[in-house]
C-alpha cells in the first residue's frame, strides 16, 4: 500500500485545523474531521435516510449511465477519492470491465482502504487493486499515474470545498491529467429549500448525531473535554453562497478546554461553531469553475428530477 500521509501527519492537520477553526471567531471545523469509525457509520445511516436524496440519485444516474461512462473514458486506471462508496464504485468496475486493469483506491484511513480493497480484489480476480493513503486536498500531486486515467469524485464531496478551494484542488488536479484523461465528478444540485434543508436535518436526528459526533473525535484525539449534548444541530440553506451549513450552537455559556491545542475556547449561549459547508450547484457555476481549472465539462448527466449531476470532465 502507497502511504503519503501517517497517522502522526493526520494527527498534526487536525491540530492545526482546531487551533485555526476554533482559536478564533467565527468558530468553525472542517468538515473532514466527521469521519472517525462512528462518524462513517452514521453516515451511512443517513444515506438510507429519506430525506437525504443525494446518495440514491447519484446511484440512479450511474445505474443509468455507467456504459456511456465506460464508452466515454475506455478507462483503464480508475483512481477514486475519498473511496469506499461500496456499491457505486462496483458499478463502475462492472461497466469499465472490458479496459480497466487497475482500480486506485485513495482514502486517510489505512485501515478502511486496506479492508474495502480486500473485497474488490476477492470479487474481481484479474483487476490490480492498488490502494493509496493520501489526502486528496494535499497529495495530488504525488499520486501514480496510470494509462488512460478516470479519476472519479463523487457524493457530492466537493461541495465540502469552498469555491476558491474548489478551483484550486481542480487545478491541482489538472496538472496531473494527460489528453485521454477524465474525471468523474458527483455535484449536488440547487433545489427547493425546504428538501435541502430537510435532508441535512432529518426527522430521526441522524445527521444531528452525526454533527455532534466531531465532538467526540476531538475529545478522544486531542484530549477535549466537550459535552456534546451541550451542543444543539443547526441546518442552514445560505441562500447569497449557495451552500448549506451544518453548525452546533452553544445551548449554555461555556468553557471547553483543548489541552492537545493548549486551547481554552469560550462559548457564549447561542453562539455557533460551523462544522460543515455542503455547497450545491448550477451547470453555469460548474462549467466557470471546471474552465477556471483548465478543464471543460464533456458529459453531464442528472437524475429524471435534476436533483443530482454527474459530469465527465476533460483537459480543456
Ligand atoms: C459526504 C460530504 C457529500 O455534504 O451531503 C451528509 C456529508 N453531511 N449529511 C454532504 C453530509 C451531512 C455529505 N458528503
Amino acid at each position: 500500500m502507497d502511504r503519503f500521509l501517517t497517522p502522526d501527519d493526520l494527527g498534526k492537520a487536525l491540530r492545526q485545523d482546531v487551533a485555526d477553526g476554533l482559536g478564533t471567531r467565527p468558530r468553525t471545523l472542517p468538515a473532514k474531521w466527521f469521519y472517525d469509525e462512528r462518524g462513517s457509520e452514521l453516515f451511512e445511516e443517513i444515506t438510507r435516510l429519506e430525506e437525504y436524496y443525494p446518495t440514491r440519485r447519484e446511484r440512479e444516474i450511474l445505474a443509468a449511465r455507467a456504459p456511456e461512462i465506460a464508452e466515454a473514458t475506455g478507462a483503464v486506471t480508475l483512481m477514486e477519492l475519498g473511496a469506499g462508496s461500496g456499491e457505486k464504485t462496483r458499478m463502475l468496475l462492472e461497466a469499465l470491465g472490458g479496459t480497466l486493469r487497475t482500480y486506485m483506491p485513495v482514502d486517510v484511513s489505512g485501515d478502511f482502504l486496506a479492508r474495502a480493497a480486500e473485497r474488490i480484489a476477492e470479487d474481481h480476480p484479474g483487476l490490480r487493486v492498488r490502494p493509496v493513503v493520501a489526502d486528496h486536498e494535499r497529495h495530488l500531486a504525488l499520486l501514480p499515474g496510470g494509462e488512460r486515467r478516470l479519476v472519479v469524485f463523487l457524493g457530492g464531496t466537493i461541495g465540502n470545498m469552498a469555491p476558491a478551494e474548489r478551483v484550486a484542488f481542480l487545478s491541482a488536479l489538472r496538472a496531473t491529467m494527460n489528453d485521454g484523461d477524465a474525471l468523474l465528478l458527483g455535484a449536488d444540485l440547487v433545489k427547493d429549500e425546504r428538501r435541502l434543508v430537510r435532508a441535512y436535518d432529518d426527522a430521526r436526528g441522524v445527521t444531528a448525531e452525526f454533527n455532534r459526533n466531531v465532538l467526540n473525535v476531538l475529545n478522544r484525539e486531542l484530549g477535549a473535554d466537550f459535552v456534546p449534548e451541550r451542543f444543539e444541530h443547526v441546518a442552514v440553506w445560505n441562500p447569497g453562497d449557495e451552500w448549506i451549513e451544518m453548525r452546533l450552537r452553544s445551548v449554555a455559556p461555556q468553557v471547553v478546554r483543548v489541552p492537545a491545542v493548549d486551547l481554552e475556547v469560550e462559548f457564549d449561549e447561542g453562539e455557533e461553531m460551523r462544522t460543515e459547508i455542503s455547497a450545491k450547484f448550477r451547470r453555469d457555476r460548474l462549467d466557470a469553475e471546471a474552465g477556471a481549472a483548465g478543464l471543460r465539462i464533456d458529459h453531464w448527466w442528472t437524475d429524471p428530477d435534476g436533483d443530482f449531476s454527474l459530469s465527465l470532465l476533460r483537459p480543456a
